[in-house]
C-alpha cells in the first residue's frame, strides 16, 4: 500500500478518536455546564465532535473505495499523484477546520460549522478524488459492472453535487427567505447521507463478496433493486427531514414510504450472504463478519426507531429531542461506524493477526456494542421526557423540563465511557497495524 494510503487510513481512525473523546467531553460540558463553561463550552465542543463524526465517515469511505479500486486494478502499489494531492489537500483541510474551531472560529451552517471559505479545498480535493476514480476503467462505461461499483461511483458523484447544495446558502438569493434557507439545508444534509451511505453499503456488498468469494451476491436481481432503492433514497428520501416546513403532504408520504424500504433490502441482502457462508470462511474473517453483522443489527433497531419517528404525528413531538440525536448516533455509530470497521479489519488484515490480538479486539467489540445500546436507549428515553414535558403538559421553562431528563442522560454519558473505551481502543490497536504491518490486502 502507497505510504501516502496508509496515512490516510490511520488519520481516518483518529478522526474516529478525536469523534469518541470530543464527544465524551460535549457530554460532560452538556451536564456540567458550571466546569466546563470556563474552558471548553459545549458550543465549542459540539462542532468539533460533531464534524469530526462527519469526517470520519467521509475520510472513511474514500480510503475504503480508493483501496479497493486499487486492489481491482492491481495498481496497490502505484504512486498516483492526483490521489495524492486529494489526501493531502483534504487532510490539511480538515487540520486548519479543528484549529479554527479551536480558535472559536465558526461560521457555516449545522454540521459544517467552519467559515465558509473552507468549503473551496474541500471541493476541490473531492473533484481531484473524482476526476482519479472516474479517469480509470472502473469509473467509465456501463456494462457488467459488480453492484458495488455502481455505489462507490454513485456515492463518489452524489457527495459532490450535495455538497455544493449544502453551500447554496452562500448565494444571497437562498439566505432571503429563512424558509427556503432551511428547507435547501435539510434537504441537502438529507441526500448527502444518502451518498455516503452508497458509498458505505458498496463497501459492505464488496466485502461480503471477498469474504465468500460468491461473486453472485453483486450482480444478482436483489442487489440490482437494493441499488436502484439506494439511488431512490437518495433523491427522494430527504423529504424526512423537513416535516416542520410547510411542504405537500405527498412529498412526506412519499419520502417516508421510500426511507423505509432501503434498509430492509440492506438486511436481506446481509441474511442472504450469512446463509451462503460456509463455518470455514467465517472463521478466516471471523472479525471483519462481526462488524458487518454488528451492522445488520443496528440497521434493523435504527429502522424500527426510524419507522416511529417519521411518521409525521410522532415527529411533531420527537422533533428537536434526544430522539432525533438518538437516531443520528445510532445510524452513523452502530451503522456507518461498523461497517467502516469491517473495512479497516479487512485492508489492515486483523483476521489475521494473533489470538490474543482478536481477543482484545472480540472484548472491545462486545463493549462497545452493549454501551452503544444503553447509550442509544438512553437518548430515547431522555426524548420522550423532554417530548411529554413541552407537549403534554405544555412545560415553558427549560430548567424545569429537563429535570427528570438529565438523570437519564447522566446514565447514557456512563455507556458513552464503555463506548469511547471499546471503540477507542479498536482505534488504537487499528492505528499501530496501521502504522507498522506490511499487510496487504488478503
Ligand atoms: C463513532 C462515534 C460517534 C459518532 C459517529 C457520533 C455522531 C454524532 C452525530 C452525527 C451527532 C449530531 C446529532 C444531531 O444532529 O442531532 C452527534 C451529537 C452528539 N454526540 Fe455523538 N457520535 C459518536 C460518539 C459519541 C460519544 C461516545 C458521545 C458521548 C459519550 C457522544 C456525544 C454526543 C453529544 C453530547 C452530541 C450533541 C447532542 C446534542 O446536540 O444535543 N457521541 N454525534
Amino acid at each position: 500500500m502507497p505510504k501516502f494510503l496508509r496515512l490516510y487510513i490511520i488519520s481516518a481512525l483518529c478522526l474516529l478518536l478525536a469523534t469518541l473523546i470530543f464527544g465524551l467531553l460535549a457530554t460532560w460540558a452538556f451536564l456540567y455546564p458550571e466546569i466546563y463553561n470556563q474552558f471548553l463550552p459545549f458550543y465549542q465542543l459540539r462542532p468539533f465532535h460533531v464534524s469530526a463524526a462527519l469526517f470520519w465517515i467521509i475520510t472513511g469511505s474514500a480510503a475504503s473505495i480508493v483501496y479497493y479500486k486499487n486492489t481491482l486494478l492491481i495498481a496497490k502499489n502505484k504512486d498516483n499523484i492526483i490521489e495524492r494531492l486529494f489526501i493531502y489537500l483534504w487532510l490539511s483541510t480538515i487540520a486548519v477546520i479543528f484549529l479554527c474551531y479551536s480558535m472559536k472560529k465558526f461560521g457555516g451552517r449545522e454540521y459544517w460549522e467552519f467559515p465558509p471559505m473552507l468549503c473551496i479545498p474541500l471541493l476541490v480535493s473531492w473533484l481531484l478524488l473524482i476526476l482519479s476514480y472516474f479517469n480509470t476503467p472502473l469509473g467509465k462505461g456501463k456494462h457488467n459492472k459488480p453492484m458495488y461499483i455502481w455505489m462507490w461511483s454513485t456515492g463518489l458523484f452524489f457527495f459532490l453535487i450535495t455538497f455544493i447544495e449544502q453551500n447554496l446558502w452562500q448565494i444571497p438569493w437562498f439566505r432571503y427567505s429563512y424558509l427556503r434557507e432551511v428547507t435547501v439545508q435539510w434537504k441537502a444534509n438529507g441526500s448527502m447521507v444518502g451518498s455516503w451511505n452508497q458509498m458505505l453499503y458498496g463497501t459492505s456488498l464488496y466485502l461480503m463478496v471477498k469474504i465468500s468469494g460468491d461473486e453472485s451476491i453483486a450482480n444478482g436481481k436483489t442487489a440490482f433493486f437494493f441499488y436502484m432503492l439506494g439511488l431512490a433514497n437518495l433523491m427522494f428520501n430527504w423529504g424526512h427531514h423537513i416535516y416542520n416546513v410547510p411542504a405537500a403532504s405527498w412529498i412526506r408520504d412519499t419520502s417516508y414510504i421510500i426511507s423505509m424500504t432501503e434498509w430492509i433490502f440492506f438486511i436481506r441482502i446481509i441474511q442472504g450472504f450469512k446463509n451462503k457462508l460456509d463455518e470455514r470462511k467465517k472463521f478466516r474473517h471471523l472479525i471483519t463478519y462481526r462488524f458487518i453483522i454488528a451492522a445488520e443489527f443496528w440497521v434493523f433497531i435504527n429502522l424500527l426507531l426510524a419507522l416511529a419517528m417519521s411518521v409525521p404525528a410522532i415527529n411533531r413531538y420527537t422533533h428537536g429531542t434526544h430522539i432525533t440525536v438518538a437516531h443520528a448516533m445510532g445510524t452513523t455509530i452502530g451503522i456507518n461506524t461498523m461497517i467502516l470497521l469491517a473495512s479497516f479489519t479487512y485492508i489492515l488484515g486483523l483476521d489475521c493477526q494473533s489470538n490474543l490480538i482478536k481477543k482484545i479486539i472480540s472484548i472491545c467489540y462486545w463493549v462497545s456494542q452493549y454501551s452503544l445500546l444503553i447509550f442509544w436507549l438512553s437518548l430515547i428515553v431522555a426524548g420522550v421526557i423532554k417530548a411529554y414535558r413541552t407537549t403534554a403538559i405544555n412545560l415553558a421553562n427549560f430548567q424545569e423540563i429537563m429535570e427528570p431528563v438529565i438523570p437519564v442522560l447522566k446514565i447514557g454519558s456512563f455507556s458513552g465511557i464503555g463506548l469511547v473505551l471499546g471503540l477507542g481502543t479498536i482505534a488504537v490497536i487499528y492505528i499501530y497495524y496501521g502504522l507498522n504491518s506490511k499487510a496487504d490486502v488478503k
